[in-house]
C-alpha cells in the first residue's frame, strides 16, 4: 500500500503522551521511506494555529461551550481544506495530534452536554473521519501531573481539573466502542519506548 495516502489521529487526555507518540511514528514511517505530514490540533494551518490562541489562552470562562465548538469547528475546517485533504491526496501518511473525537468529548460530553450539536457541525463543515485512531488510554491523574508539569500559558483546558479529566478517560473508552473499525486501545501507563513499539504495530498492522 506504499504511496497511498493515509489519515492517522491520536487522541486521549492532556498528558496522555499523544505528542510524544505522534513524533516518533512520525519519525519511525519517515525512517522507513514514507512522506509524513506530522500535524496537531487545534491548529495545523496557519489560521488554525491562531484559531488555537483564542481557545486556549486565557480565563476557563472566556468562551460558552458553544462558542468554543464554533471555533474549534472553524480551525478543523481549515486544517482540513490546507493541510489534511491536499496531504492525503498527494499519497502521504498525515499523522495528527488530536482531530474531530477531541471535539466529540471535550465539547460533546466535558465542558457541556452539546454531542448532537457536534455531530451536526461534523457532518455539515467536516465530514471525514481518519483511517485509524490510537488512543492513549491512562489514569487521569497522572495524566494531569503530567500535562501540568509542562507549564506554559495552554493551560485553560487543564484548569478544569481532574474530574473533568476522569470523564474524558471514560468517554474516550466509548467512543472507541463507538467506532470500533477505526479505533485502538493503547496502554498508556508504561514506559515511552513500549508504548512506542505498540504504536507502530498497530499502525504496521494497519496501513
Ligand atoms: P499529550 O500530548 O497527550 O498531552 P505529551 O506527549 O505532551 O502528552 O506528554 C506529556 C508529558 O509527559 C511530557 O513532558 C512528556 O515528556 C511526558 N511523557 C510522555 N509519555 C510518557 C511516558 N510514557 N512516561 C513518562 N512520561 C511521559
Ligand atoms: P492539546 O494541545 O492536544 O493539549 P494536550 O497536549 O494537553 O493534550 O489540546 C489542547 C486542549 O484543547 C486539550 O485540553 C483538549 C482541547 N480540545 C478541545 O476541547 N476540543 C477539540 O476539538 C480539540 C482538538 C482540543
Amino acid at each position: 500500500m506504499s504511496g497511498q495516502g493515509r489519515f492517522i489521529t491520536f487522541e486521549g487526555i492532556d498528558g496522555s503522551g499523544k505528542s510524544t507518540q505522534a513524533r516518533l511514528l512520525a519519525d519511525h514511517l519517515r525512517a522507513s521511506g514514507r512522506d509524513v505530514v506530522l500535524t496537531r490540533e487545534p491548529g495545523g494551518s496557519p489560521g488554525a494555529e491562531d484559531i488555537r490562541k483564542l481557545v486556549l489562552e486565557g480565563d476557563a470562562d472566556r468562551w460558552s461551550a458553544e462558542t468554543e465548538l464554533l471555533l474549534f469547528t472553524a480551525a478543523r475546517r481549515d486544517h482540513l481544506e490546507r493541510t489534511i485533504a491536499p496531504a492525503v491526496a498527494e499519497g502521504k501518511i498525515v499523522v495528527c495530534d488530536r482531530f474531530a473525537d477531541s471535539t466529540r468529548m471535550y465539547q460533546g460530553v466535558g465542558r457541556a452536554d452539546l454531542r448532537r450539536l457536534v455531530d451536526q457541525l461534523h457532518e455539515l463543515m467536516i465530514c471525514r473521519e481518519p483511517d485509524l485512531t490510537i488512543l492513549i488510554d491512562m489514569d487521569p491523574e497522572t495524566g494531569l501531573r503530567r500535562a501540568l508539569s509542562r507549564g506554559g500559558e495552554e493551560e485553560r483546558f487543564e484548569s478544569f481539573g481532574s474530574d473533568m479529566q476522569r470523564r474524558m478517560r471514560d468517554g474516550f473508552l466509548a467512543l472507541a466502542r463507538e467506532f470500533a473499525d477505526r479505533f485502538i486501545v493503547i496502554d498508556g501507563g508504561r514506559g515511552i519506548d513500549d508504548v512506542a513499539a505498540d504504536v507502530r504495530r498497530a499502525v504496521e498492522g494497519r496501513i
